[in-house]
């Protein structure tokens, strides 16, 4: 399988959650459409790329089960964010609830903004491990105040690498009145999406993680009612367009300027390759794996699985809670001795190291990391 994709066959790649990795059929269809633009520049650019960008996305919308008019293109999740965070009517006060499990940059994004309106950002702490969904749901729901407008939440969280019980979130949120804005960023070709049950009131997703496309292809999902309040995060043509379309929404975000729109014209063809290799089985598999190996590292590190070990919390990455003063470090190391591309990350107070298993990993390149851990542990103090 490993042939299928560009990676370097030096490496053990047990760091698939951070960028993805592309398929070589995947980045050719990425190269030919570069080749398109380059013949005409004008054409693709001006003409025929709505009709190409609306293909692309309504091959996803059918993927993750939505309206394609509610989706546009996005070159990534911390893009989609700043959208939002720029938009909310957030006033002195007002409170978004979070989770204490959050990816960094977007913790950051959502400070810059509260504390520019003089919200607040409540990370509500949650115990790790997870004792049950219903542990979770109720830890989380301390955090909430008559204060709080928002709700924000990762389906698939990134240093601890849990899958969260979101559904359940945005059912409450709706019943509680709160708008609900999800992290998926993780989650399109990993775990099943199907947005329309789904229900959150924004969603974004990446695509060059788990559905393989090239760097630079995400999406926003809003709901249709809050779609005309939404304005881009950089002003183009789209603004009073003199050859609207029949979406504001699409006119306002869809065109930022000149640029190579090409890796999100790559959708269909990343569907196609997952289903010509019936990738939902290839990922049942890598999933029983992470279960089957996930143990043998906690028990080298001492440590447990930080949530139940099945897969309504796992997907294809799981973390350890690794005890290092030095993460960067150590992951330098791995990568630089033992030719392991794998992360180390801090995440409040402590420190993780994410394995994760796509098609073309094996059992025994957990076992090489193990091995190469132990040596580490031998030679230096850095664990
Ligand atoms: C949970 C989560 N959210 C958001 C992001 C941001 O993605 P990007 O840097 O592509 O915008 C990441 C990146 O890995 C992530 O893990």
């Amino acid at each position: 399988m490993k042939n299928l994709f560009l990676l370097d066959k030096e490496i053990t790649f047990l760091n698939f959650g951070s960028f993805g990795a592309c398929p070589k059929e995947i980045f050719d269809d990425y190269i030919n459409w570069q080749y398109l633009l380059e013949k005409e520049p004008v054409q693709y650019i001006t003409v025929d790329g709505y009709a190409y960008l609306k293909k692309s996305k309504e091959a996803l919308a059918t993927y993750i089960n939505c309206n394609a008019e509610d989706l546009v293109f996005v070159p990534n999740p911390t893009h989609a964010f700043n959208i939002l965070a720029k938009n909310l009517l957030l006033n002195p006060g007002d409170e978004i609830l979070t989770t204490s499990l959050e990816y960094g940059a977007m913790d950051k994004t959502w400070e810059y903004y509260c504390e520019k309106a003089g919200a607040k950002y409540v990370r509500q702490h949650i115990s790790l491990p997870i004792l049950s969904k219903e542990n979770f749901i109720q830890e989380f729901w301390k955090g909430y105040s008559d204060k709080t407008k928002y709700i924000f939440i990762s389906q698939i969280t990134s240093s601890t690498a849990l899958i969260l019980p979101v559904k359940e979130i945005c059912e409450e949120a709706k019943k509680r009145g709160l708008i609900t804005i999800v992290d998926g960023a993780h989650v399109p070709g990993h775990i099943d999406l199907n947005l329309s049950e789904l229900q959150a009131d924004y969603y974004t997703g990446a695509c060059h993680k788990w559905m393989m496309t090239p760097k630079g292809c995400s999406f926003l999902y809003v709901e249709k009612e809050l779609q005309d309040n939404l304005d881009p995060l950089i002003i183009s043509w789209g603004f009073k367009s003199i050859n609207p379309s029949d979406s504001k929404f699409f006119d306002y975000h869809q065109f930022n300027g000149t640029r190579d729109f090409s890796a999100y014209l790559t959708v269909p063809k990343a569907i196609e390759f997952m289903n010509k290799y019936d990738w939902n089985s290839v990922s049942e598999n890598c999933k029983k794996r992470v279960l089957e190996n996930a143990p043998k590292l906690f028990d080298f590190l001492k440590t447990t699985a930080l949530a139940p070990l099945n897969t309504d919390f796992f997907g294809q990455i799981c973390s350890a809670k690794i005890q290092t003063a030095e993460p960067e470090k150590l992951q330098r190391l791995l990568f630089e001795k033992y030719k392991i591309e794998i992360p180390v990350m801090r995440h409040g107070k402590g420190c993780y190291i994410r394995f994760s298993f796509q098609a073309f990993n094996e059992s025994s390149e957990i076992d090489y990391l193990i091995q190469s851990l132990s040596e580490i542990k031998k030679e230096t103090n850095l664990f």
